[in-house]
């Protein structure tokens, strides 16, 4: 079932403006602290109610937290525990500064002015060159219980950088909007994909001295958000959430990365094999196979660290299992003694989603499932007294639930179980956003149809699909067109979704939801972000926002949608450090948060093998090094789509030059080992030679991006 099409409002002609009907708040009751002051912010006029229910009392805390930081939260001043993961993002999901101790108003470099005519603004400057950073002078500020909105004026053709995740150019330019709203969407221009980093860093050149200025500015929210960047403006909206904000005095773009990952937490130190040369694609069909493409490789004289399997290995695509016919557990020890024995490396993947057995199938049996079940480790339908089962390659499926302790130990349990078996070195975290092909909790009541087919139709099936499949899919070639429809279904979506983005005004349906006193809707809430699948609603291709969280604050996707990805990824790593204890963890996630760089890496996700795909990828990888994620690479040669000679052999030369180095490939496509082509053989090679010398260089300034918060990947300034 699809559900309704929607409008995003910042393509609807009809929605109202919040600027033009809000009345703002007035500032009462200032208090000075030891570090700023703190004040009472109080609705200045009627409620407007304009995409929510107008907060009516806030508080409001101004910090001078260090010298280069100040810290402006607005908050609602009455909060009870029934909504408070609706306003406060705990300081466990990730970190929260405090101030120093030391910084009074009088010290800082930063400066904080404000009015109440005609309603409470105010302004950030630099102390010492009076340069403006934030100003919403001439704005009222909007607070909502589904809607805030802040205006900042900006410089006449500013630059602003960062808001990871984004596929554009590194500068954002002056018409641009920012979207955050976790997506299984590949790699889309200009829409939202898998991470959220609302920081940006902004430069401004002074052309007759040569010289320039940079702040950052951090707004710290994981709920769904549009960043309006436009000609003198930049507005920022979030459907939830408080205003957290954090503003950066920089100058230098190099201290604006440095004190924003003084906040989020310095990126996690590296294994130095890391850095080598890894080799992955989604239709490796066997142990045997795998060792052809480590023997390719040693026969072309071309270093390879590490080798990689994709969901193929496993059994009907459930995670912490081997397909007994291609991937036996035996035939696997024996490859990986091998490769160990070689100094080689493996890293499998693991996807987010959990299958869910058939409670009328005895002989379908999920020990995970059986386990995080008895722990009630898994996110929770609100609807029904059970779990949330949506939909995903294995078939109907559930999430585990990391922000209750169970969800950790479940985690590491499996982590710890499956290297008993498989002795792998490190984990790819797949589909993280978390992704699920059908709208809602649409496996209630037909568990017993599992392991159902994913909902697209297969290459070479009759309509009927469930002729050919689930049965025996891992050991006929149906398994190839599982895997090969998959590959077509990603490219399908990323078409669908081009074309609706495109056409999405003419094709829409209007559904703006009315706000509801004393009610939030929350998997249709009235102000519609510009989430970029056909339809745009929140519900498509995730967990539904109404899915429930096992904490005692009964938190709803809606608050934490994205940071399920981060919250993988932290599990992962701890679960990494009971499996290998006193060795630092590898993990590559696919959807990241503030934050995520303390525990993994990232790659930039489902690119395309076109020239495009690559050029872009150098931007996608400096925002990443400003996001505190320094171990980013993309997938070399292109993953959606054909490669082809000179493509390949440009890209395993750019990739050379990023910290994460790793070919990757889509099913159902040309081989692309760096060894199939002998010009890329030997570009490969001769590249190879200058990254490897480079290493102990990188592997230094993984160091002091570790211990200092420096960056290793570097755009030239
Ligand atoms: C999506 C991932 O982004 C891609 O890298 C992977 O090959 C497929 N899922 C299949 O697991």
């Amino acid at each position: 079932m699809e559900p309704p099409s929607l409008v995003p409002n910042i393509l609807d002609p009809t929605a109202p403006n919040a600027q033009d009907v809000c009345p703002g708040y007035k500032a009462s009751n200032l208090e000075n602290t030891a570090s700023g002051f703190t004040a009472d912010l109080t609705l200045a006029g009627p409620a407007c109610n304009v995409y929510g229910n107008d907060i009516a009392d806030l508080a409001l805390t101004v910090e001078y937290q260090t010298k280069n930081r100040l810290s402006v939260k607005i908050l609602p001043k009455y909060i009870v525990p029934s909504n408070y993961t609706e306003y406060i993002l705990d300081g466990s999901l990730t970190p929260e500064p405090t101030a120093d101790g030391s910084t009074t108003a009088e010290d800082s470099d930063l400066t904080f002015t404000w009015t109440n005519t005609p309603s409470f603004q105010f302004k950030v400057t630099r102390t010492s060159d009076g340069e403006e950073l934030w100003n919403t002078y001439g704005c009222v500020i909007v607070f909502e219980d589904q809607f805030l909105e802040m205006p900042t004026s900006m410089v006449p053709n500013y630059n602003v950088y960062g808001l990871a995740e984004n596929i554009h150019d590194f500068r954002l330019g002056n018409n641009y909007t920012q979207t955050f709203w976790a997506a299984d969407s590949g790699n889309p221009i200009d829409g939202n994909l898998y991470g959220t980093h609302p920081f940006y860093l902004e430069t401004r050149y002074d052309n007759a001295s040569s010289s320039s200025t940079s702040h950052g500015v951090y707004a710290r929210n994981a709920h769904g958000q549009d960043w309006l960047l436009r000609a003198d403006n930049i507005t920022y909206r979030t459907i939830g959430g408080s205003f957290d904000m954090y503003f950066l005095s920089g100058d230098t773009p190099k201290q604006v990365i440095k004190q924003y990952q003084e906040i989020v937490g310095l990126p996690v130190m590296q294994m130095y094999w890391t850095f080598g040369f890894h080799q992955c694609r989604w239709g490796y069909q066997n142990w045997t196979v795998l060792q052809d493409v480590v023997d390719g490789y040693a026969n072309a004289g071309i270093q390879l660290e590490v080798i990689w399997t994709d969901i193929d290995y496993m059994d009907q695509y459930r995670d912490f299992t081997n397909g007994a016919m291609n991937f036996p557990v035996p035939a696997g020890q024996e490859f990986l003694a091998k490769l160990h024995a070689a100094g080689q490396h493996y890293v499998p993947i693991v996807d987010s989603n959990i299958y869910a057995e058939n409670p009328d199938n005895s002989s379908d049996v999920y020990e995970p499932f059986q386990r995080g079940s008895a722990m009630n480790a898994f996110i929770r339908n609100p609807d029904t007294e059970d779990f949330y089962y949506g939909d995903n390659w294995p078939g109907f499926s559930v999430w585990a639930d990391y922000l209750v302790p169970q969800g950790q130990d479940f985690w590491t349990f499996e982590l710890v179980d499956y290297h008993e078996r498989i002795p792998y070195d490190g984990i790819w975290i797949d589909l993280s956003e978390p992704s699920s092909f059908c709208v809602g909790s649409c496996g209630d009541g037909r568990l017993e149809e599992n392991p159902v087919h994913p909902p697209f139709i297969l290459p070479g099936e009759p309509g009927n699909l469930e002729l050919v499949f689930p049965e025996d899919f891992e050991i006929t070639n149906a398994s190839e067109a599982a895997s090969a429809s998959s590959a077509l279904y990603t490219q399908t979506r990323v078409t669908t979704t081009a074309s609706a983005a495109a056409s999405s005004t003419s094709m829409a349906v209007f559904m703006r939801t009315k706000p509801t006193p004393g009610v939030r809707n929350l998997n249709f809430p009235p102000y519609v972000i510009n989430n970029l699948f056909e339809g745009h609603s929140l519900l498509k291709n995730t967990v539904a926002p109404n899915a429930t969280h096992n904490d005692e604050f009964n938190t709803t996707e809606y608050a934490v949608h994205n940071l399920f990805g981060h919250q993988i990824v932290n599990a992962t790593y701890h679960g990494l450090l009971s499996v290998f204890p006193g060795r630092r963890p590898f993990v590559i996630g696919r959807s990241t948060f503030s934050g995520s760089g303390t525990v993994t890496g990232h790659w930039g996700g489902d690119n395309n093998s076109r020239w495009g795909s690559l050029y872009l990828s150098i931007a996608q990888a400096f925002t990443f090094s400003m996001a505190g994620i320094p171990m980013f690479g993309t997938d070399a040669c292109g993953f959606s789509g054909n490669t082809d000679e000179e493509l390949c052999n440009r890209w395993m030369q750019v990739n050379a030059f990023f910290p994460f180095y790793r070919n990757h490939n889509v099913k159902a496509t040309i081989d692309q080992e760096a060894y199939r082509w002998a010009s890329v053989a030997e570009a490969t090679r001769t590249v190879m030679n200058i990254r490897y010398a480079l290493l102990p260089y990188m592997y230094t300034l993984f160091y002091q991006a570790n211990t200092m918060g420096e960056t290793v990947l570097r755009a030239l300034q």
